[in-house]
């Protein structure tokens, strides 16, 4: 049987077993392995990780292809203008992973400024002096102004979560000026240099594009106010993390959250002996329930690509 769909991971949930039975063809093989190189020219649909980095070159190799699916919102791992030139479908999975991203987002708020991995140190440690005054103080956040950048779905949802806390949420988004419905309330989109200034957090919620690659440079770090804090959960380099780390050792920025880095899997060595900071593994959809969602969707969506029945 010839290969029609080239996955490089199986996904959490049966849809792309499914689709393996509703399209017969499936294989599943590591990206760029010797089993995916040679069955790249048969296939007529790679279903890839958002750490699978696609090139023109692969698609040259793959003269079947009709469909890209790949198993995040992001796509930025993905050669767009060439599929497009070539009339290939690109699918992602927007939307079912909006509340697990904002949520994640909006924990590593709270763990910078709560001080919970500090904290949850010093329980574990055996060294605890017991209660006092001011032990571990963080920061409030009720009545502080939380930057927002970018104002799609995950941005608007964490907008509700930080607006229900007290915070006033301001955005900074591609979009002409004007304010931001995001359901709970409306906060205004501002100019980057202004909601810098502004923001006593900042959240990032933008996809990585030629235009947002290395936005927040140190001299937009710098407008932030002294003592800011950083959550990113969009993709490493948006932020320039170079500066960052220059800007924690300074005192400068209060504290920096990461989910995402500039060069994933590897970690800049640089955070690791950085001030207050929180480092998670990319684990921004990471629910059950989220990660099926995202198979289903896709798997959908190259159904439709390949033909015969959704679902
Ligand atoms: C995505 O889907 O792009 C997210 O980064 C996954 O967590």
């Amino acid at each position: 049987m010839s290969i029609r769909i080239l996955a490089t991971s199986p996904l959490v949930g049966p849809s792309l077993e499914d689709l393996g039975q509703r399209h017969p063809g499936l294989l599943v093989a590591r990206f760029r392995s010797p089993g995916w190189t040679a069955a790249l020219p048969a296939a007529e649909a790679l279903v890839l990780l958002l750490s699978d980095r696609l090139t023109e070159a692969d698609l040259d190799l793959a003269p079947r292809l009709k469909v890209v699916g790949t198993y995040s919102v992001g796509t930025d791992n993905l050669p767009l203008e060439a599929l497009r030139a070539r009339g290939i479908r690109v699918v992602n999975t927007p939307g079912v992973l909006t509340d697990a991203t904002a949520d994640l987002a909006l924990a590593l708020l709270l763990a910078l400024t709560r001080r919970l991995a500090e904290g949850e140190a010093l329980a574990r440690s055996g060294t605890w002096p017991g209660w006092a005054p001011d032990q571990l103080l963080g920061t409030g956040l009720a009545g502080k102004t939380c930057g927002i950048l970018g104002a799609g779905a995950i941005g608007k949802a964490f907008a509700r979560r930080v607006a229900a806390l007290g915070m006033r949420p301001v955005f900074w988004a591609r979009e002409a000026a004007g304010e931001v419905d995001f359901g709970t309330g409306r906060g205004p989109r501002l100019p980057l240099p202004e909601l810098l200034a502004a923001s006593a957090a900042l959240s990032l919620h933008c996809p990585l594009t030629a235009e947002t690659r290395g936005l927040l440079s140190e001299p937009m770090l710098r407008l932030l106010p002294p003592g800011a804090v950083i959550v990113n959960t969009a993709r490493g380099p948006v932020l320039d993390e170079l500066a960052a780390i220059k800007l924690l050792h300074a005192g400068v920025l209060g504290g920096v959250a990461l989910d995402v880095y500039d060069g994933e899997p590897v970690i800049r060595e640089g955070w690791f002996g950085a001030p207050r900071t929180v480092l998670l593994p990319h684990l921004g959809s990471a629910t059950r329930e989220t990660r099926a969602d995202m198979a289903r969707l896709l798997c959908d969506g190259i159904g439709a690509t390949l033909g015969g029945k959704l679902g």
